[in-house]
């Protein structure tokens, strides 16, 4: 527990990769996510090591996606899982094979069903009967690999926007609905699992486990209709991750073992898992810079960007740890209030510890950003969005460029 495991990786004194963030800032403008590229490679091979061989690991490409991206998976081994057409095309775009890829999502579109359809990806999985029999019909004798995804009731220990089981989420199916899906399974759409994501940023093992072994029951006792008897059991991501220098940190194995342990005695069924945060959250920064000050007490700081570069404050009262670049050895004592610079009071990053002089101009940090920041950033008050740059070994590329106020014109 502490402010480096909130940081990335390779960050010491105000750098990041062997970048100095100053530099960054004056190469490529503020605000500026910055992404530590070895610290997204270390979690997806740890994750591989706690998984061990044997599982599947696809990364939650709605987290963090871009071309740099699936490159890094590539080299990493790993699996990918999308949620639309443009993920998808960003995925084949960066080289994934179509076998490592798995379509998810409560809505497919015809077209994108087909398109994963005709260049052959991984898994479907499927949400509700009727997609089913859309999908059959659409696959007309081609081959398609699927898996049904499961609503099981399972308390998830998260903000309430971001369970995704149980009677108030609209995800998956419950056991009759996943039979009436079973029963359409027609030519040569053949079913190879079963899926669950039951929420995310869960720091409780235990929850894994009581949702795996909800979907195992239902499997098991299905196991005839699984291609071969073989059946994949995906719990999806959720792995929670720290925020704040006192959150608590749940290393991997924790999540692994017990989710292990519980298929031990299953032959026949491999593991999957679809981390997404618990790969970029702590790779990721954003860098500011602070553009006004005003008020004595609790001043406002209100910095270049906002709702539109991280809306999970305002959507989901996150909260997140910020440290001045400019004034980075002195001590962060004065409490600010930071806001960001579009027109509504919820624009708000939250209340900060900085140091006392903190003042206009200054460049400061805010960690924990590589996750469900720039995947949900948004074009609010006609800002272009802003660049992704990777960092290491001292060099920085730019792996999503910005945009311009041209191209937002257009
Ligand atoms: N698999 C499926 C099917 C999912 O729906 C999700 C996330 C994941 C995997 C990855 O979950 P992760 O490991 O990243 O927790 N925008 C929200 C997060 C919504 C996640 C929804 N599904 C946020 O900023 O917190």
């Amino acid at each position: 527990m502490g402010l480096s495991d909130v940081l990335p990786d390779n960050w010491e004194a105000n750098t990041v990769g062997g970048c100095a963030l100053s530099d960054l800032a004056d190469a490529y403008g503020t605000p500026l996510y910055v992404m530590d590229e070895r610290h997204v490679l270390d979690r997806l091979a740890t994750f591989r090591r706690a998984f061990g061989a044997q599982t599947v690991t696809a990364y939650a490409a709605k987290a963090f996606f871009c071309i740099a991206m699936a490159d890094i998976l590539n080299r990493a081994d790993w699996w990918v899982d999308v949620v639309s057409g443009g993920e998808l095309a960003t995925a084949l775009a960066g080289g994934l094979a179509p076998e490592r890829i798995i379509v998810h999502g409560n809505v497919k579109t015809d077209e994108e069903l087909e398109t994963a359809i005709s260049v052959g990806v991984g898994r479907i999985v499927v949400d509700d009967p009727a997609e089913m029999a859309r999908l059959v019909s659409i696959a007309a004798g081609r081959p398609v690999r699927v898996m049904l995804r499961l609503n099981v009731e399972v308390g998830a220990d998260t903000h309430q926007k971001i369970r995704t089981t149980g009677s108030e989420a609209q995800f998956g199916m419950t056991d009759a609905e996943a039979d009436a899906a079973i029963a359409q399974l027609a030519d040569a759409v053949s079913l190879h699992g079963v899926h669950i994501h039951i929420g995310s940023q869960l720091r409780n093992p235990d929850v894994h486990v009581m949702a795996l072994k909800a979907v195992l029951t239902f499997a098991e006792r299905r196991r005839d209709s699984f291609a071969g008897n073989q059946i994949d059991l995906d719990v999806g991501g959720g792995f929670g991750v720290p925020y704040l220098a006192d959150d608590p940190v749940v290393p991997i194995e924790r999540f692994a073992e017990p989710l292990l342990e519980a298929l031990s005695g299953h032959p026949g069924i491999r593991l999957m898992v679809e981390p997404g945060r618990a790969i970029v959250a702590n790779a990721g920064v954003i860098l500011y810079r602070a553009v006004s000050r005003k008020g004595a007490d609790r001043p406002f700081l209100a910095v270049d960007g906002g709702i539109s570069d991280n809306p999970r404050p305002a959507l989901y009262d996150a909260r997140y740890e910020m440290r001045s670049v400019s004034r980075f050895d002195q001590p962060h004592d004065t409490m600010f209030r930071v806001v960001g610079r579009h027109c509504e009071t919820s624009d708000r990053l939250g209340e900060m510890l900085l140091p006392g002089d903190t003042a206009p101009g200054d460049l400061l940090i805010m960690p924990g950003t590589g996750a469900y920041a720039h995947a949900m950033a948004s074009r609010y008050n006609m800002l272009p969005r802003r660049p992704v740059i990777f960092v290491a070994d001292g060099q920085h590329r730019i792996a999503v460029p910005g945009e311009t106020n041209d191209e937002l014109v257009r």
